[in-house]
């Protein structure tokens, strides 16, 4: 009976809130992959929406709070992230967890480091990120969905 009670309470998923900044789809892409990878995992998914148009009840519901956006540069120097200031001004975070990502074409130079500090500006507690080549969006979208749970898990 005490089994079956813990199997109940491990089911209980993260609620997780998803926030995207994307021009031509990628991080769009890589979102709903690495949300329907965590709702394997039980997790609940709040509410997928804009950086720019935060569905804000979803970041109240929400543990933690995954943002993402792409990388804006010069390609080899100048790299940031797009909507920084977007999401340092980001309501609501206090007190979440929160990760970061960002999908890039050749390289994303300090852009994660940059969105990462960011995020933590809003007064999350960041619990990691990752840059998300945009020509192997599955596959890192997959090893994104696979650190989010091995980090909320063991925490
Ligand atoms: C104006 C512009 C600048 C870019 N600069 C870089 C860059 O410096 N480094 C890089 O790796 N990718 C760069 N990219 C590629 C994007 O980061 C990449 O295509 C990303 O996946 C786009 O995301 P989205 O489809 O969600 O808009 C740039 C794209 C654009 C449109």
């Amino acid at each position: 009976m005490w089994g079956d009670q813990l199997v109940a309470w491990q089911n209980v998923g993260v609620k997780a809130a998803i926030l995207v900044e994307s021009l031509t789809g990628n991080t769009w892409k890589a979102a709903e992959k690495t949300a329907d990878l965590l709702a394997q995992e039980r997790w609940s998914i709040t509410g997928l929406s804009k950086v720019k148009q935060p569905d804000l009840t979803s970041i109240q519901e929400a543990d933690l709070v995954l943002i993402g956006t792409w990388v804006h540069g010069a390609f080899v120097f100048g790299q940031a992230p797009w909507a920084i200031n977007n999401i340092a001004n980001l309501p609501a975070m206090r007190g979440k967890k929160a990760a970061a990502f960002c999908t890039f074409a050749l390289h994303p130079g300090k852009a994660l480091d940059r969105l990462t500090m960011a995020v933590g500006d809003t007064g999350a507690y960041v619990v990691g990120g990752l840059a998300i080549s945009r020509s192997k969006l599955d596959e890192h979208s997959e090893i994104f969905a696979e650190r989010l749970v091995g980090s909320l898990t063991t925490a």
